[in-house]
């Protein structure tokens, strides 16, 4: 055994501080790489955020006495569980706040606060400018299925149920600025993902992320007195082929900021995609526009953005 060598220049004292003081370089390199290439957003001036901020509407327990007060609150009622309360409108198992969320309030699922002052508008969908009330139509025409409801039809013109419902929508929107879109108004747009969307990838998305709230087959879970605790997404009791959310974008859209249910902004675009393609390639009740052939209404109504008149399996989509 040989003593140990007395220390010498360049020992392991200096190669440990070399090799410290390179790592420490490559350190500060790769950090700032990194932070040139996050896609995470610069942190925007204070009144920037301010301004970007979802609007906030008044607190649920101010809602005044009196008149008033008892139609917004009504206004309510029919918006959370519309069956009970306006049913002879209803044809199938929803509610309007199965998909304008936390009862019309949150931000990126179709906020009330921002509908009410966004009317009257021109909707190409219906080549008009729209009121209000035939915006809450239409949602009762294909969201609601009202065409199989007891009536048969939405309600109709100057219905008190049109009347609650814009007095609490119009109250939701207390101190909101008219003439300028307000952020968190609809859905967020998604990009087109190079992939595209697919039934088949979307079919195991939803296996995994959505079956055990909504049924393997998507029939939701109904309550035994009647209504859902969880919602159906295709079939008899969902919205129909003319709805909003039977389009894919829009489907996609609402999944990805607010699917699976409380982890909202979970899923990747392409499985928000896929899983929208999936939902909305299932049958579910007819177009009411169709009045001669699927195959005519496709043409006429579903020119592009959903699976309406194709066929999926050995079936063709729209026969309801
Ligand atoms: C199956 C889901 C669904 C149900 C149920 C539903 N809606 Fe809608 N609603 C939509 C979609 C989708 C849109 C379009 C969202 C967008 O602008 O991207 C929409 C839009 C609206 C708008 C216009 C929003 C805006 O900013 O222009 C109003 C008002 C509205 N719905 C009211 C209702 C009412 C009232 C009910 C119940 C009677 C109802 N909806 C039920 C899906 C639904
Ligand atoms: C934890 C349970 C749960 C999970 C998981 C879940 N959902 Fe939902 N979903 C709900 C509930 C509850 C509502 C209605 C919310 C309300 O009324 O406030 C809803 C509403 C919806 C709606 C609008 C209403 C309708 O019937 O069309 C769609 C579309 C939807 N979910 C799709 C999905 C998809 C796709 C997934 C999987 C990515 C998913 N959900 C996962 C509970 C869930």
């Amino acid at each position: 055994m040989s003593e140990p060598l007395p220390p010498t220049p360049g020992d392991d004292g200096d190669a440990q501080r070399i090799i410290f003081a390179i790592s420490a370089a490559l350190l500060v390199l790769v950090v700032t790489y990194k932070i040139g290439q996050s896609d995470a957003p610069v942190q925007a001036p204070v009144d920037q955020i301010a301004a970007d901020a979802p609007f906030a509407p008044p607190a649920e327990d101010t809602i005044p006495a009196g008149p008033a007060g008892d139609a917004i609150r009504h206004g309510r009622m029919i918006f959370t569980a519309t069956s009970a309360h306006a049913g002879q409108y209803v044809g199938n198992g929803l509610t309007c706040s199965n998909c304008h969320l936390d009862a019309g309030r949150q931000a990126n699922a179709s906020p009330m606060w921002a509908a009410w002052v966004s009317y009257p508008a021109y909707r190409a969908k219906n080549g008009r400018v729209n009121t209000m009330e035939d915006r809450i139509r239409d949602c009762f025409l294909y969201s609601m299925n009202a065409p199989a409801s007891k009536a048969g039809t939405p309600p109709p013109y100057g219905d008190d149920i049109y009347r609650d419902l814009q007095s609490y929508f119009a109250w939701l929107a207390t101190g909101a600025p008219t003439g300028k879109p307000l952020p968190g108004r609809g859905f967020v747009k998604l990009t087109a993902t190079p992939l595209g969307h697919d039934p088949d990838r979307g079919a195991t998305v939803f296996a995994g992320q959505c079956a055990s709230c909504h049924g393997a087959g998507g029939q939701g879970q109904a309550n035994p007195d009647g209504g859902y605790s969880i919602p159906p997404l295709w079939g008899p009791h969902s919205y129909n082929w003319g709805a909003g959310m039977a389009g894919i974008a829009s489907a996609a859209g609402f999944i990805k900021a607010n699917m699976p249910y409380g982890q909202g902004n979970t899923l990747t675009d392409q499985q928000a995609w896929d899983v929208a393609a999936y939902v909305d390639s299932r049958e579910r009740p007819r177009d009411p526009r169709q009045t001669g052939t699927v195959e005519d209404a496709r043409k006429r109504f579903h020119a592009k953005g959903d699976y309406y008149g194709t066929t999926i399996g050995r079936k063709v989509l729209g026969g309801g």
